[in-house]
């Protein structure tokens, strides 16, 4: 099974620019088709939230236009630019998606079972999930132990080292893990927010978090460091499951580079 992952697409109402510089819109319209021209076609899509940047239903309107040309069945989770009410709005039609509360779901109908989980706080920015978050999530993991589990969030719930971007981190993490390192089938948790690629080891199972298809934050770790980002690399993850083999993470740039050439 092939799993793409885009996330924080930041999509704005048509012909209008992310923070007035960036086209974001163009920015998930060229994630999108790249997605659909690999050459192996993905089974699902999954978006890792901040589907729009101001959580208006203009800005939901084009996402879902842009996201409407995927020929694949995709899963969305919120992120902290997403207004939970009208994303669930945007969204009616995804069935996965709880009609009340926090949007946290379970979709078992493929080789890997997804568990979207919803880290907003609504009018906050950081990320956090209540007792009852995680105590659901616990009953959810505890329901098969045994099928292979992919967990998504928003916020990675672990310190990046970015320090304008901790500020907004997903707070409280352990308790996290701690729910999440009592199942053994977690094979991944795949995160967006912080617009670039990381990996780690954590709660016993591996996290990664994802490219915007929008915009790069830069890699600044002084404690002083101001907020600073690109308009690239942009890109998106591939997640490539084998029962044999397991999960790999491959990262694919969007953009134009030169080549092919021949392999020798
Ligand atoms: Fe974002």
């Amino acid at each position: 099974m092939l799993i793409a992952q885009l996330s924080d697409p930041h999509v704005r109402p048509k012909d209008v620019l992310y923070q007035g510089v960036v086209d974001s819109n163009a920015g998930l319209a060229d994630a999108v088709e790249h997605v659909c021209a690999l050459t192996t076609r993905p089974d699902l899509v999954l978006v890792t939230g901040d589907l729009v940047d101001h959580g208006e239903p203009a800005e939901y309107d084009h996402a879902r236009k842009i996201l409407g040309r995927l020929p694949i069945p995709y899963l969305v989770i919120p992120g902290n630019h997403d207004d939970r009410e009208n994303f669930r709005l945007a969204f009616a039609d995804h069935h996965y998606l709880p009609r009340t509360g926090p949007l946290h779901y379970c979709v078992d109908d493929h080789p890997v079972r997804v568990i979207g989980l919803d880290s907003t706080v609504p009018g906050r920015h950081h990320g956090h999930l209540d007792d009852a978050g995680l105590d659901w999530l616990a009953g959810t993991l505890a329901q098969d132990t045994a099928k292979p589990t992919l967990i998504m969030l928003h916020h990675p719930p672990f310190v990046s080292g970015i320090p304008y971007m901790d500020e907004y981190r997903y707070f409280e993490g352990a308790a996290l893990a701690a729910v999440v390192e009592r199942a053994p089938n977690v094979e991944i948790v795949v995160c967006g927010h912080v617009h670039r690629s990381m990996v780690r080891r954590w709660a016993g199972t591996v996290i990664v978090t994802c490219p915007s298809t929008a915009t790069e934050i830069d890699l600044r770790l002084a404690a002083s460091a101001e907020p600073s980002s690109h308009g690239g690399p942009r890109g998106y993850l591939l997640h490539l499951w084998d029962e044999r083999e397991g999960m790999t993470t491959h990262a694919n740039q969007i953009g134009d580079f030169a080549g092919p050439y021949p392999f020798a």
